[in-house]
């Protein structure tokens, strides 16, 4: 994109917000709410939103001029801003073609892209695009050799940090999802072929690229069938994770490994005498259990009994770069964000990586200068933060 389009973009678009607002109108509904949705009376959602609101940061000023510098190290890599792309299942369903999106946006701007388990392109395709921005995302299966497997097949391809999910025990029953008819295989119903008309581009870019498959597991199922697939992703995977199957997996991953989905400091100790290289603080964008706390809250409780041993990583409710910064003075050394780079992808297609980047890193800057930062650092050692009561 060249320099001039970016600036009209920013001028249109100017906040991930109006990408989510626009993504709304481009997307079928049962892709919809299955990427905005939480789970049961989904009062986590705005509670993340809330007290990430409720955080503020007392700015100095008198400093002169100030340049601020997104870079940041994160496990010995340099990256060009301190966020990235959390992993998210499914991500063809909300655009055809986001996970290429995504990579390519990860690799030209050089923040790191996960890909999830359930995505809906494999590590092969994948993992070259990203190149070395690439983060794999793993849901414990059952059976060793399918992990094993998984793993190898991710670190041929190029990922180098390994996102181990802890926060689903069970899959979360995500009411809204299942309300608006979302069934593994689709179910052609009348409401479905009208959101197909409705939505023609959306229904153009699928028809063209195919229905989406959780490509990284047919090898196992030996099917193509999205709903044999989701089945036995559901069968296999999950439910299995334990301190003793994080042990085996630090045994057998050589590289950076996190534990994402920490909310209580103690699962933060015990995942550190196992040797991870990271813990990352989520409730999952509020997807799983509607009683956890804002995920926010739990940040500094985690990071202070982190101490620095480890990186602490965050996400869950960062809608802007004056949320990243939030996050980074309450002591993330490393932010990420799951629905708003789909967001931005469903509203803008191939060009909505880049855009959501762009959105994201020039609100960093002014909310950093703002503050009286010029780093990274400089910002997570504000001690002028603080928490809404
Ligand atoms: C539609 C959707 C699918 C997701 N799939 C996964 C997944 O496959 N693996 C995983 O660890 N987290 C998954 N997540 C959680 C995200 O990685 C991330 O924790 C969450 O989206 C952060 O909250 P935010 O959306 O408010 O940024 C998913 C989130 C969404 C919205």
């Amino acid at each position: 994109m060249s320099d001039c389009k970016k600036m009209e973009m920013l001028q249109r678009y100017p906040c991930v917000s109006d990408l989510r607002e626009l993504a709304r109108k481009r997307i079928p509904h049962i892709a919809w709410e299955y990427l905005d949705c939480g789970t049961g009376d989904e009062h986590g959602i705005d509670r993340n939103l809330q007290r990430m609101s409720e955080v503020s940061l007392v700015p100095r000023f008198m400093l002169g001029e100030l340049t601020p510098d997104l870079t940041t190290t994160l496990f010995g890599r340099r990256y060009n801003a301190p966020f990235g792309v959390s992993p998210v299942g499914l991500s063809g369903l909300m655009w055809p073609g986001t996970e290429h999106i995504l990579a390519a946006m990860a690799a030209k701007y050089r923040i790191p892209y996960g890909l999830s388990t359930v995505a809906t392109q494999t590590p092969e395709t994948i993992g070259p695009i990203a190149g070395d921005m690439g983060w794999f995302q793993l849901y414990p299966p059952r059976e060793n050799a399918l992990r094993d497997d998984l793993l190898k097949r991710a670190k041929d391809n190029g990922f180098n940090t390994l996102v181990v999910t802890a926060d689903v025990p069970l899959s979360s029953r995500r009411e809204r999802t299942t309300r608006a008819g979302l069934r593994m295989p689709p179910k052609i119903t009348p409401r479905f072929v009208y959101e197909a008309l409705t939505h023609p581009s959306w229904t153009v870019h699928t028809l063209s690229a195919g229905l989406p498959r959780l490509r990284s597991l047919e090898k196992y199922a030996e099917s193509k069938d999205l709903g044999a697939l989701a089945t036995f992703a559901g069968q296999s995977m999950g439910g299995t994770l334990s301190w003793d199957y994080l042990k085996e997996v630090r045994d057998i991953w050589d590289g950076p490994l996190v534990l994402k989905g920490v909310l209580h400091p103690d699962d933060a100790d015990e995942a550190i005498a196992i040797g991870v290289e990271g813990i990352q603080v989520s409730n999952h964008g509020a997807r799983q259990f509607d009683g956890a706390p804002g995920a926010i809250d739990s940040l500094p409780v985690v990071a202070e009994r982190v101490n620095g041993r480890t990186a602490v990583l965050f996400d869950s409710g960062v809608r802007s770069g004056l949320d990243i910064l939030r996050a980074l003075a309450l002591g993330a050394d490393f932010v990420l964000l799951g629905r708003s780079f789909i967001w931005g992808v469903a509203a803008l297609g191939s060009a909505g990586g880049d855009h959501t980047a762009e959105i994201l890193m020039a609100d960093l800057k002014v909310n950093m200068v703002n503050l009286g930062c010029e780093t990274v650092e400089q910002v997570k050692q504000n001690d002028t933060v603080a928490l809404g009561a």
